[in-house]
């Protein structure tokens, strides 16, 4: 039997495709039609499921989708009829209700000499994001916190012999997502998916703002938070779009009322000032408060000791990194893809639970999109005459670790890819530009060459699991670059480009069985430096994470990248 998940009418679209309960590939549409968050329908992903699992449209028993419009049906009905101004929400709710049943239309648009003749069927979306993780916990608490995915903002349930069923929700208008977008708004970042910059920019600030910002949103007793509606626009107009390029598009989330609050807003590109910093530093101080709050009451509610976090929220990494030290969970797991397109996974995941009895997923990663081996790549840079414009060589394992941590130390910065393409916004190794994380002035040069982006965002660091401890303050691995933690004091100086303002991290540990190529470069990194750590950041240029072998080239020739490394091949300016 195979089941086909699709994250569909939200930002990132995907898919991700099982045989019975084995999962065999999972991807964002946005890799292949280079648009950022691409939020149209993923037939490239479909294809691209397909052709891994070797089978073409008929053969799909099942089609899984993570949201469910009669879930949230009558509620978005009552709501709206007891609230007039919601009329424009309520009826674009309805169109989407109508644009939900006509799917199989366009998956028989993605093979056209098969049709698709299986089921159709929908999940909840909260419950989709709940089932999205694949944690090895006997028994966890699984929370989601997002913008809203059908007329919900947040859910959490126990999940037990891998089975897990909501428990609770906080309902539309009410969003702890909408909140801090809002506030990204107002400070400039309009660009959707735009809130890691307000959290990478929060460090530079002081929390002047916080009584402020705490009049948006409330946390009562038992798992209830409430905006003041009167700061936002959400609930009484149409907030959200898509261009013809299929790119997201949010109007402002603020209101007038706001601005009278906290002030004029900031412009595009208007120099950021210490009060933007200091209502971002205020805004992450809120969110955290609230955060917390929910998480603790949910903890006295379950008395689990393991954390499943997911939703959009769940990609807050600073508030991610302080939840052991606020609350009594003792672990936490946040898979690599907690957001929207995780629902492809865990809408099939919901049908896999219900139709097979099956408690065992198999399968699931955060490695799980295209790979190339060295032939087919040898033919590409054959195609390409790259020999005429670079130095090529083909190097063993043993000897390309060696070579390219010691091209590292010396400050060149290299495109490393290899193994399956990451599922989920981080690049985890797989598609990874690394760099010395010693040098002062990695940060201004990765800026300088490739990256382009606003200073005051950090650089990340990749270090070897078994050295966590030694140069971190955290109790757990965190594969994922899910979590920010504190770099020990002795050690902030020894690692400048990856530290940032605050002497924090977002770190991904790096464990040999997870990941054997990027673990052994960077063991030979720490062999000829000392420092098990290297600088990590996603493989392109203002573009999504490349994707194959031709999308990694043509980012290296455009820009200043000193070497690539594809699979065990090198090509090199020098
Ligand atoms: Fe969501």
């Amino acid at each position: 039997m195979y089941i086909l998940g699709l994250n569909i009418n939200h930002a990132d679209t995907s898919a991700a495709i099982f045989k019975d309960n084995n999962l065999i590939t999972a991807v964002e549409e946005e890799r292949f039609v280079r648009v950022k968050h691409y939020s149209q329908f993923p037939f490239n992903s479909i294809k691209h499921c397909l052709s891994e699992a070797k089978i073409n449209m008929s053969q799909i028993n099942f089609v899984t989708v993570n949201s469910n419009p009669l879930k949230s049906f009558f509620r978005k009905i009552c709501y709206t009829f007891y609230n007039p101004k919601s009329i424009k929400v309520g009826l674009s709710s309805l169109i989407n209700y109508e644009k939900k049943f006509t799917i199989k239309k366009l998956l028989n648009s993605v093979d056209q000499n098969n049709s698709f003749n299986g089921k159709m069927k929908y999940f909840d979306h909260h419950l989709s994001h709940l089932n999205s993780s694949s944690n090895n916990f006997e028994t966890s608490v699984n929370v989601s916190i997002d913008g809203f995915g059908d007329f919900a903002s947040c859910s959490w349930g126990v999940k037990k012999n891998n089975i897990v069923n909501i428990d609770g929700k906080i309902y539309f208008p009410h969003s702890l997502g909408i909140f801090y977008q809002a506030i990204t708004q107002y400070l400039g970042f309009k660009n959707y998916g735009d809130e890691y910059k307000v959290m990478g920019l929060a460090p530079y600030g002081e929390p002047k703002y916080t009584n402020e910002i705490s009049k948006l949103i409330n946390y009562k007793k038992n798992f209830i938070f409430e905006l003041d509606l009167k700061y936002f626009t959400h609930y009484k107009k149409k907030i959200f779009f898509i261009d013809n390029n299929g790119y997201p598009i949010f109007a402002n989330l603020y209101s007038q009322d706001l601005i009278k609050l906290l002030g004029s807003e900031r412009l595009k590109n208007e120099e950021l000032s210490q009060k933007h910093k200091d209502i971002a530093k205020s805004t992450q101080v809120v969110f955290e408060k609230i955060l917390f709050n929910l998480l603790n009451d949910i903890y006295k509610k379950y008395k689990i000791k393991n954390l499943d976090l997911s939703g959009g929220c769940a990609m807050n990494s600073a508030a991610n990194g302080k939840i052991i030290s606020n609350t009594p969970f003792e672990n936490i797991y946040i898979s690599s893809n907690p957001g929207d397109a995780g629902g492809a996974i865990g809408s099939a995941v919901c049908f896999i639970s219900e139709k097979l009895k099956s408690n065992q997923i198999n399968g699931v990663s955060a490695y799980l999109g295209n790979q190339y081996n060295n032939i087919s790549i040898e033919k590409i840079i054959n195609r390409l005459n790259l020999s005429n414009k670079f130095l090529i060589k083909k190097l063993e394992d043993d000897l390309l670790f060696k070579t390219i941590a010691s091209l590292i130390s010396q400050s060149l910065v290299v495109g490393w890819f290899q193994g399956k393409m990451e599922w989920g916004p981080r690049a985890l190794g797989n598609r990874s530009i690394l760099a010395d994380p010693r040098n002062p002035k990695m940060r201004e040069i990765l800026n300088l060459k490739i990256k382009r982006r606003e200073s005051f965002r950090p650089f990340a660091p990749s270090i070897l699991q078994e050295e966590m401890h030694e140069w971190f303050e955290l109790k757990k691995s965190v594969p994922h670059m899910s979590e920010v933690y504190n770099i020990i004091e002795s050690k902030k100086s020894l690692i400048p480009a990856v530290t940032h303002i605050d002497g924090t991290g977002r770190v991904q540990t790096v464990d040999i069985l997870e990941n054997f190529k990027f673990y052994n470069l960077i063991k030979e990194f720490k062999i000829l430096s000392g420092v098990p750590i290297l600088l990590n950041t996603s493989f392109n240029e203002n573009e999504p994470i490349v994707q194959t072998p031709e999308q990694a080239i043509s980012c290296f020739v455009r820009t200043n990248m000193d070497v690539l490394v594809l699979e065990n091949w090198t090509v090199s300016r020098i």
